[in-house]
């Protein structure tokens, strides 16, 4: 049976693409979308989604619009990274789809109290929209089925400070709330999405796909690579997003170590780092499975092959 998904996002260009290969993907039954600030303001990050649901051919899952600011710190955007309005040099048609009136929040407490124990959360955004979920009705913790994070920084540098990944830096709070939650926990840190560099090659592999699939695919990383270029010296750009919509269809591209993670609330020069306790020094119980190595090749194919299906 496809497995009950709320995808919790903030698009961002590697988030579109991760929308479009929950889109292609019939292992997975999306049940909603809840729009978090994060790549650019939520508004925008909002009216992407509305315009991919229906790029995707998905426009009959609802959209909740969610956090427009963090819980603590004040709002960061990633236009250097993911363009003005998001989506690099990708412009889509106005959508006619409409967000849904409930708050991303309530949403998310609505569809877990539904369904206990069915519902994994796949957040690749600031965890605000889901910390907010805990704050208001802790119980949901229990019923959770599972949490698939992208974020975070284990020996990597980070891409927002030295230290620190970009989704955990627009919302430290938020990230300690819900990994402290006691929820099993996936997360799928820069370790392994900074060795899945989408190249120019594989882009000319996405050759069966819709035009438009095809053009937005083309649009949007064109700008991303360029960024990766001029600010990382990367040729191509790290699809950090659609690894982790991967492991929701095949668990096993990545390998995992357990680990007790904490997150630095506090030091002016680590603020935000994911720190993992690797000797086990705290005696705690992990409280993560951490992705530590990945199939870059049998990912590539595995997100080629899905583009491809789009029609
Ligand atoms: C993460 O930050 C965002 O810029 C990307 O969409 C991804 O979720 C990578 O650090
Ligand atoms: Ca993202």
């Amino acid at each position: 049976m496809a497995e009950k998904v709320i995808f919790d996002t903030d698009p961002g260009i590697d988030d579109a693409l991760a929308l479009l290969l929950l889109a292609a993907s019939p292992e997975v039954d999306l049940r909603a979308i809840t729009v978090t600030h994060g790549n650019t303001s939520q508004e925008k990050c909002l009216n992407n989604a509305l315009k991919l649901v229906e790029l995707g051919g998905i426009a009959n899952v609802p959209i909740f619009r969610g956090a427009s600011e963090p819980l603590v710190k004040e709002l960061s955007v990633a236009e250097e990274t993911h363009g003005d309005g998001g989506l690099g040099y990708a412009i889509l048609p106005s959508s006619a789809v409409k967000p849904h009136d409930l708050l991303a929040h309530d949403a998310i407490i609505n569809e877990i109290e539904k369904h206990p124990d069915e519902i994994t959360l796949l957040c690749v955004g600031p965890m605000t929209n889901v910390a907010l979920a805990l704050l208001k009705r802790p119980s949901i913790a229990r019923k959770v089925k599972r949490i698939i994070s992208m974020g975070g920084a284990i020996h990597y540098p980070g891409n927002a400070t030295p230290q620190s990944e970009y989704n955990v830096y627009c919302d430290p709070e938020a990230f300690d709330i819900v990994i402290r939650a006691g929820i099993d926990f996936t997360l799928v840190p820069l370790d392994v999405t900074y060795k899945c560099i989408f190249t120019k090659e594989h882009l000319a592999r996405i050759d069966k796909a819709r035009d438009e699939i095809k053009e937005f695919v083309t649009d949007s990383t064109r700008f991303y690579m360029e960024f990766h270029a001029s600010h990382q010296d990367i040729h191509g750009c790290a699809i950090n997003d659609p690894l982790a919509a991967a492991l929701l269809i095949d668990s096993t591209l990545v390998t995992y170590r357990d680990y007790y993670v904490t997150i630095d609330l506090q030091s002016p020069v680590s603020k935000a780092k994911t720190i993992a306790d690797h000797y086990g020094a705290l005696k705690k119980a992990p409280n993560a499975k951490v992705a530590m190595e990945v199939d870059v090749e049998r990912f590539m194919n595995l997100f080629i092959t899905r583009m491809n299906a789009l029609q």
